[in-house]
């Protein structure tokens, strides 16, 4: 990220971020930092979870806690930063920074993406292939699904990042975003950014509606199959095994849309950032808890681990 030819100071970024009251600016200052403790809390409890209990480390609990991983990851490249803003009134944000936000969040959206991807194809196995689950889901697969989710989105972001850092700011340095966003830096670039749109629409593409377009596939799949069960019962058990990963589609997958189409033809006013700060920090904080209080497994987790740590105490589940 250079200034112009004949300017030698590094350049420094500014991040508008939302103009707002002081009262405004606290209570979104005290609303984003318990939003973003909640975040932590469920995500690091997942994780802690599907690590300690033997019985749920199956492929579905795994990806989960890769899901979780990734939102721990997105939310921290952005949230402290805006918190500290919000607080201090200080906006600018150093290369290294906005170079480091970049990065991750990118690498993030592309993992999450794949990452359910995978869950979807998970699912699919466990609905249409019921009895030969355990020799397709193999551990081998899921590993190499799980790695090729992060890979893919390190070397995507990567791309990305090092493009950036190569394009020149000589006339605006003010990121009208409340983060270093890609599409926000391109916009106050200098350079001349056409190709890089053009490169950009390929990947939301290869990156963002196959994805898509294959977890509805399976999900088409999916139906057909439970159509066909007999028994009411077996119908719900099959379709109760999905509604998890459905709810975190759902709820990654209606706001990202949003999300999208806001940064393809942003008008960057007050009230849309608020909505993709929303999107960003409130997604992540519901995904521990939509897999948590729909699932059975979960609890029984949580009370095999208290009941591990107080043995000889006087709680029994
Ligand atoms: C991600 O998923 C893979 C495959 O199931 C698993 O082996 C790995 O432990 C998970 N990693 C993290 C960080 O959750």
């Amino acid at each position: 990220m250079y200034g112009c030819p004949n300017q030698s100071i590094p350049v420094k970024f500014y991040i508008v971020a939302f103009s707002a009251s002081p009262a405004g600016h606290l209570s979104l200052f005290i609303g984003v930092l318990l939003m973003y403790l909640m975040t932590i809390l469920g995500n690091v409890t997942i994780i802690t979870l599907v690590c300690a209990v033997k019985k749920i480390h199956t492929p579905m609990y795994f990806f989960l806690c890769n899901l979780s991983f990734l939102d721990l990851i997105s939310t921290t490249s952005i949230i402290p930063k805006l918190l500290f803003i919000t607080l201090t009134q200080d906006h600018s944000i150093s290369i290294h920074g906005c170079i480091a936000q970049l990065f991750f969040f990118m690498l993030c959206g592309t993992g999450v993406l794949l990452i359910l991807t995978s869950m979807a194809y998970d699912r699919y196995v466990a609905v249409c292939r019921p009895l030969q689950y355990y020799l397709i889901m193999s551990k081998f697969l899921c590993v190499v699904m799980a790695v090729v989710s992060w890979l893919v989105g390190t070397f995507n972001s990567l791309m990305h990042t090092i493009l950036t850092s190569l394009l020149m700011f000589c006339i605006s340095h003010d990121i009208n975003n409340f983060f270093c966003e890609l599409s926000s830096l391109i916009s106050i670039s200098s350079s001349d950014a056409n190709s890089r749109k053009i490169l950009i629409a390929i990947e939301d593409f290869f990156l963002g509606f196959l994805p898509f377009f294959l977890i509805i596939l399976s999900y088409i799949f999916i139906i057909c199959n439970i159509m066909k069960i007999r028994s009411k019962h077996g119908r719900l058990k099959a379709f109760s095994s999905c509604t998890s990963h459905l709810l975190t589609v759902t709820l990654f997958g209606g706001p990202g849309i949003l999300f999208y189409i806001r940064t393809q033809f942003s008008h960057e006013e007050d009230k849309d950032k608020l909505l993709s700060v929303l999107f960003l920090i409130v997604v992540p904080m519901l995904n521990p808890l939509v897999y948590s209080l729909r699932n059975k497994d979960i609890w029984e987790a949580t009370a095999a681990i208290t009941k591990r740590k107080c043995t000889r105490g006087a709680f029994s589940f």
